[in-house]
């Protein structure tokens, strides 16, 4: 049995770090572990422009206590124009987000209909120019079948547009994996979260209002299927977290937030699941390599991560100072561990 086991710059190509006292608060479980992140763009005030972003990135940067590199993506409304897009792909901006209007927290601005001239417009100027599309894709129909429900638009985007790379942001239903395999420029990343859970975990018995997420948990099937495309790291799948911070009061008020909080847990957890099923082999591939390769992400300096087996608890709940967040796992049992340096 390996007591340590070590990564070499692990990627969470979709992360949730808020602003300024919950950034504080969540930033250092990320930076500790991971190399870079895909952030987010859907804070109160959504970041649509360049000058947002790299306002958001300083931001982030300024808080930064070991090497990160925060990959900044742009909130995509269909107002987005030729010449802003220009100038975020010299700021070295890489990632659009579309967000169905309403689709999560954060999304009342997004995109009402998604493929409208406008927004078709938009995805020509971003295939021209190189960017990916990363795509929260839910329908607004039953809850369980949104994703489904929502796979002939990335259909009919991957098609329209073959060379603009297309990602299905935190695969969460099995017929995904389908539609990745079938178009070329069709990308997912997957959250430790959907591989692990399903919704019996969020109401199979009592219900657990920290496993609520958008896209919703879904079946055992589901669950399997993801995991098994982990566990071999499928070439087309990069990790990421979705790890998404709320105060617990805002989990637990009547109108309970979406989101779940596992940047404390995401290494160590994931060290496990691919421990169980005797595939620590792949683990890198799917922490890193895939993300490296899928992104187009090249001359990373070298951050390297020892996880060390050391039997370690969860804590209850992350203090800010704007209140507490209870991270995924809470009170339970790691065997492994982040070494520090
Ligand atoms: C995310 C959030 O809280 O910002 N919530 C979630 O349930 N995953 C938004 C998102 O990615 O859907
Ligand atoms: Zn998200």
């Amino acid at each position: 049995m390996p007591q340590t086991l070590q990564l070499t710059n692990p990627m969470d190509m979709h992360l949730h770090l808020r602003e300024g006292e919950l950034l504080e608060s969540v930033l250092p479980f990320t930076t500790q572990a991971f190399s870079a992140a895909v952030v987010m763009p859907n804070l109160k005030t959504p970041i649509t422009t360049t000058t947002q972003a790299l306002a958001y990135k300083k931001q982030i940067l300024s808080l930064c206590s070991s090497p990160f590199e925060p990959l900044m993506s742009i909130f995509l409304t269909p107002e987005l124009d030729k010449q802003e897009l220009i100038l975020a792909k010299e700021a070295g901006i890489k990632i659009l987000k579309l967000y169905p209007k309403g689709a999560t927290t954060g999304s009342e601005g997004g995109v009402k209909d998604i493929l409208c001239e406008k927004t078709l417009q938009v995805f020509a100027i971003a295939e021209e120019l190189g960017f990916i599309l990363s795509i929260h894709g839910e329908s607004n129909g039953f809850c369980m079948e949104r994703e489904y429900e929502f796979l002939p638009v990335f259909a009919y985007i991957a098609q329209h547009f073959p060379h603009l790379r297309i990602i299905i942001e935190h695969m969460s239903d099995r017929r995904s994996l389908e539609m990745i395999e079938k178009y070329e420029n069709l990308y997912a990343t997957l959250t430790l979260h959907h591989i692990t859970m399903n919704l019996d975990d969020v109401c199979g018995g009592m219900l657990n209002p920290h496993h609520f997420c958008k896209p919703m948990l879904k079946t055992r099937k589901d669950q399997q299927a993801l995991l098994q495309a982990a566990l071999k790291a499928h070439p087309k799948v990069s990790f990421g977290s979705d790890s998404a911070p709320h105060l617990a009061s805002a989990k637990l008020s009547s109108k309970g937030a979406a989101g779940i909080f596992s940047a404390p847990i995401l290494l160590p957890a994931l060290t496990e699941v691919f421990e169980s099923h005797n595939t620590l082999d792949s683990l890198q591939a799917f922490v890193s390599d895939r993300a490296i390769t899928n992104y187009g992400l090249e001359h990373f300096p070298t951050k390297s991560i020892t996880l060390e087996r050391v039997q370690n608890s969860v804590p209850a709940y992350i203090d800010t100072p704007l209140g507490h967040i209870i991270p995924l796992r809470a009170q339970s049992n790691l065997s492994w561990r982040i070494k520090k340096n």
